[in-house]
């Protein structure tokens, strides 16, 4: 099996292009349908990569890319609930050990939540999950909050 190197993500490449397919649309949901995609195809060993909408107390499903997944969680539930609460990204190395987790693909082992927060207002957040554990390394934290922030720029 071909070695899986982490340092492989070119970041600012990537935010350039997000920057280049997001640019001159500001509409959250087609936005979100763009960058998802985007991302779906771009990082290695993902398996599911979206958005969630915060509305009243509920996260809802928006555009993703991946296994149908949960429609409403709960803010301070699962991993994404717990994200948006705390207002603060959760890198889980391990999904089993985390408690609460909402296993909608049982493929995802490791998972990153990024709270997208628009003009100090929290309004969703950015969920990726891969089969791989400890798949998302403080590097990849930095590059996924730069492109949550790219996503965040371009919408009204
Ligand atoms: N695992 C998430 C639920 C969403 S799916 O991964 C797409 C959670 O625990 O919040």
């Amino acid at each position: 099996m071909k070695e899986y190197r982490q340092a492989q993500v070119n970041y600012s490449r990537l935010a350039a292009q997000a920057e280049a397919l997001l640019s001159g649309e500001s509409n959250r949901v087609s936005n979100a349908a763009n960058l998802s995609a985007l991302l779906f195809q771009e990082l290695p060993c993902v398996n599911w990569v979206g958005f969630y909408f915060l509305e009243n107390d509920s996260l809802v499903l928006g555009p993703f890319q991946g296994r149908p997944a949960c429609v409403r969680i709960q803010v301070g539930q699962g991993v994404c609930g717990t994200a948006a609460l705390s207002e603060s990204v959760l890198r889980v190395a391990n999904v089993q050990d985390f408690d609460g987790h909402i296993a909608c693909d049982t493929g995802s082992e490791a998972e990153i939540v990024i709270p997208l927060i628009k003009d100090g207002v929290l309004i969703g957040v950015l969920d990726i999950d891969s089969p791989r554990r400890d798949r998302f390394s403080a590097a990849d934290e930095a590059g996924l909050v730069r492109l949550a922030d790219v996503y965040l720029q371009s919408i009204i």
